[in-house]
């Protein structure tokens, strides 16, 4: 009994040592990404102009071999970028902490958290949360940090008051929608591109 006792602890011990072990390969890889992305940036600009140069210069027009030296040099940051890309995406994955979450849980804790800033600021926030939900697996963290992260740009967004609505619905068997509205100062049409390109979506100002 004794022995399957420490055995048992031993597992354990090593699973949660394995498991901070990749937290912090994942934050390292992360770190390092996110470092080489920025000289990467450097070199394909400065490649790039590099590139219009030997193009609309009309001295260096025949010459191919410069051309393709340029061309090589542009192909080269592309690949890294890829790479770097796959490995923030590596460290995405390690860092997560999947449970089995509820929807509805997560999100009246955030609120809770939010609701005496909301009265301060004169906003009506109204929830409709659909029964069907059924609970999944995800990172119980994340979305807490996701939703803050959306609600906090909805308040500020409404700095004389006004309305939000959250609406989470069941959209066929393996998808659920989550619709945050604020009638805040809007974001204007020509952002509204880079805020979906983010990875982050909401409702927009509702007319
Ligand atoms: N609901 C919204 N209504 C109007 N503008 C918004 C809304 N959500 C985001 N924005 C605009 O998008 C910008 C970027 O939002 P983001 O959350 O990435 O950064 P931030 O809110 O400025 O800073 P942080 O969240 O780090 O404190 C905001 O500064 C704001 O101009
Ligand atoms: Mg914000």
């Amino acid at each position: 009994m004794i022995y399957m006792a420490d055995q048992k602890r031993a597992m354990v011990q090593h699973e949660a040592e394995h498991t901070s072990r990749m937290a912090s390969i994942g934050r390292l890889a992360a770190g390092v990404a996110h470092e080489i992305n920025n000289p990467l940036a450097a070199i394909n600009e400065k490649a790039g102009f590099i590139r219009d140069l030997l193009t609309f210069k009309e001295r260096y027009k025949e010459d191919e071999k410069l051309l393709k030296l340029a061309d090589s040099v542009i192909s080269s940051v592309d690949r890294c970028s890829y790479i770097t890309k796959r490995l923030l995406s590596f460290a995405r994955h390690i860092n997560m902490s999947m449970q089995t979450v509820n929807l509805k849980n997560i999100i009246s804790e955030v609120l809770e958290f939010l609701h005496k800033e909301a009265e301060y600021k004169s906003i009506i926030v109204s929830v409709d949360i659909s029964e069907d939900i059924p609970e999944f697996e995800s990172d119980r963290g994340k979305l807490q940090q996701l939703f803050l992260n959306l609600i906090n740009n909805a308040f500020a967004a409404m700095s004389g008051g006004g309305y939000m609505d959250i609406a989470v619905a069941r959209n066929g068997d393996e998808h659920v929608s989550v619709m945050i509205k604020d009638d805040g100062c809007g974001i204007p049409r020509e952002d509204q591109t880079r805020v979906v390109a983010h990875g982050a979506s909401h409702g927009g100002k509702r007319s």
